[in-house]
């Protein structure tokens, strides 16, 4: 990683917390579905961003018409969203990012996004690839938010590219920590992160209809039912992380096997205990 502090991201030529490093640039998605909307929720309800120095593109009015109701800007022209922005998510589907990349025109006049990209299996050495024939030395980000970002309580991994600096990732860390909990990996966790968290709400809100579903099955109004389901699920989360144990020990105080960092199943040793 590059290690100077004068990026595009410091427009304003000032340093400092997230406000000073954000509010001064302007903010694009290319692609603006549930995971763009998602994160634009976060980013706007923690201030972290002017909606009139935001713009995302799309082909058709589906979502765009959602977020012109924020207050931000709209485009059905990607290029456009690149010429505009000092840091440009990347959040179409996977299938689509080749030729979405491939259709955008190099950039003039120096100007040299960070381009942060939520498309799940792409990896950094092929966004740097895919960018090269937009800016010379692309910076590049590969991130994996979950849907619970909306409410910001999601999860946010990342990883940075070779050509990225130390604004990028004070900026990558401050903009990407209002979806909840954000951290800087390995990139070859990723796509282990990416099957956890980014696929995991879908399994919880299964249990959550389960739950919900016993309960009306036993009487219960299905708006208590719901209630009750989803704040045993969130509380039983807090537990576990106000409390850091594995969730079989919360439960059965000690009862059950402890588990070390490495272990991928419960370790009866003597060491383990
Ligand atoms: N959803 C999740 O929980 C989740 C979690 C982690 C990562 N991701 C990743 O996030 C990415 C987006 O997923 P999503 O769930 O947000 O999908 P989505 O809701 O289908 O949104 C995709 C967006 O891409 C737009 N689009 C399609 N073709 C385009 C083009 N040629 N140029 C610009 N935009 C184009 C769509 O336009 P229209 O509005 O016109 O349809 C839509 O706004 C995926 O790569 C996925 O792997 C998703």
């Amino acid at each position: 990683m590059k290690d100077e502090m004068d990026t595009g991201l410091q427009a304003g030529g000032r340093a400092g917390g997230v406000a000073e490093v954000m509010n001064p640039a302007s903010l694009g998605f290319i692609g603006c579905g549930n995971m763009a909307q998602a994160m634009l929720s976060a980013f706007l309800k923690k201030g972290l961003v002017d909606p009139h120095l935001t713009i995302a593109s799309a082909p058709s009015e589906r979502n765009l018409t959602k977020v012109r109701a924020l207050g931000v800007r709209t485009t059905h022209d990607n290029n456009e969203v690149a010429r505009t922005s000092d840091l440009v998510f990347l959040c179409v589907k996977p299938h689509l990012l080749s030729p979405v990349l491939a259709d955008l025109l190099p950039l003039e006049n120096n100007h040299s996004p960070l381009f942060v990209s939520v498309v799940t299996g792409v990896s950094l050495s092929d966004l740097e690839e895919m960018l090269s024939s937009v800016v010379d030395n692309p910076r590049v980000v590969r991130c994996m938010p979950n849907t619970p970002s909306a409410v910001g309580q999601g999860c946010c991994l990342y990883a940075r590219g070779t050509q990225t600096t130390a604004s990028d990732a004070e900026a990558t860390s401050s903009l990407l920590s209002a979806v909840g909990m954000s951290a800087e990996i390995p990139e070859y966790q990723i796509d282990a992160a990416c099957g956890l968290a980014g696929s995991g709400p879908a399994y919880i809100y299964m249990a959550i209809e389960a739950l919900a579903d016993g309960g009306v099955k036993m009487g219960l109004p299905r708006p208590l039912a719901q209630t009750l389901a989803a704040q045993t699920v969130k509380g039983a989360a807090t537990m576990v992380l106000e409390t850091g144990k594995h969730p079989w020990p919360v439960e059965g105080r000690g009862v059950f096997p402890r588990w070390h960092d490495h272990c991928c199943r419960p370790c009866p040793g003597e060491e383990c205990l």
